[in-house]
């Protein structure tokens, strides 16, 4: 990292929701950088605020949702700051994302050509030539034949449609792709394939990619480095390989035990699951007011201060911090 400015550097960044119910802090400080090319990943069970991390960074938040605090600088320029409409038109331009499921937004009366041309049209200033030219090598680009263009989506497969959404995310040529959850709707085989390309593009165009997913094994295997999430905090962020080899945060080790041997090439193309789900108790509500580590409720090894102080940053590593007061002195 050193001298090099991240490609986007979010500082302390805080969403809430405003409910009935009250206030939800889905977002509560996280801070995480990431470098032009790189890939970074969020992994947390449903819930801790994932989505709501992603949204903030392009401000496409529900009507109910708001930047509270905390900046995100892309190339140094602060987004938070910017309007909404500023906003929406460097999406795809800066920033691109792909959703799950996001292959059932296509239209399906329109032919497939159509919708691309329209949407980079939307964007760019160009004659329809040469945006169909353009959707003629993104999709060579995403492994589709290029004669299949002037297709109806219901001619393709889900493997086939998510690529064309990586073909739109990637039209107005963004540096950095975010893929919440895209591929958790694929099947096994489909998923790692898509994958491998969203891997492959991040190397031939130095794109940067942040890849949200609950499934710890696609975050170790396909990012080099993450974050853990857990209820609207960063509990443990670094080098994926470090934190594969030496997890420190008590959650990150229920994580990573929960899934015994982990084989990650080989579970990921036979399709286990690790899943956050086998972690004993539930996790907490965001309108719950919980005081220190958010994790102690659910923590064993939670001490007096645990509850009464918020962890702040410990180094474990060179690229390697854990949120946890007791990281060094647990078993
Ligand atoms: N529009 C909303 N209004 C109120 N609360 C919301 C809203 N959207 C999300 N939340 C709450 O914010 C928290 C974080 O949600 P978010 O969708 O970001 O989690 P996630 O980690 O992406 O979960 P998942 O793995 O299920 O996608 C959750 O408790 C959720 O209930
Ligand atoms: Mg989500």
């Amino acid at each position: 990292m050193g001298t090099v400015t991240p490609l986007l550097e979010v500082r302390d960044l805080k969403t809430y929701f405003h409910t009935k119910e009250g206030i939800a802090k889905a977002v509560d400080g996280i801070s995480f950088e990431v470098n032009e090319g790189a890939s970074f990943g969020f992994v947390g069970e449903s819930g801790c605020g994932k989505t709501t991390a992603a949204l903030s960074i392009i401000k496409l938040l529900p009507k109910n949702g708001r930047i509270e605090g905390g900046q995100v600088l892309f190339r140094g320029e602060d987004l938070t700051a910017k309007s909404d409409e500023e906003i929406r038109m460097r999406r795809w331009k800066d920033v691109s994302i792909v959703f799950q499921g996001a292959m059932n937004s296509l239209n399906p009366v329109m032919r497939i050509s159509k919708q691309i041309v329209e949407a980079i049209r939307l964007h760019e200033d160009i004659s329809i030539p040469e945006a169909r030219e353009r959707v003629k090598r993104l999709f060579a680009q995403v492994g589709l034949n290029p004669a299949l263009l002037d297709q109806y989506p219901h001619e393709f497969s889900g493997g086939m449609k998510q690529r064309v959404m990586i073909a739109l995310a990637l039209a107005c040529n963004p540096r950095l792709i975010i893929g919440d959850e895209p591929t958790t709707a694929l099947d096994v085989m489909v998923q790692a394939q898509i994958l491998d390309l969203l891997e492959e593009l991040r190397r031939s165009l130095n794109l940067a990619t942040i890849l949200i997913s609950h499934d710890l094994s696609v975050i170790f295997d396909a990012c080099e480095r993450l974050a853990v999430m857990y209820c609207g905090k960063i509990v443990e962020i670094g080098g994926a390989r470090e934190i594969y080899l030496r997890p420190a945060h008590p959650y990150t080790r229920k994580l990573v035990n929960a899934f015994p041997d982990l084989e990650l090439e080989k579970q990921r193309k036979t399709g286990k699951r690790a899943l956050g789900k086998s972690i004993a108790g539930d996790p907490p509500n965001p309108l719950d007011r919980i005081t220190g580590c958010k994790f102690h409720p659910r923590c064993e090894w939670a001490e007096p201060r645990c509850v009464e102080e918020e962890p702040v940053a410990m180094k474990v590593g060179a690229d390697h911090r854990a949120f946890c007061w007791k990281w060094d002195r647990i078993g």
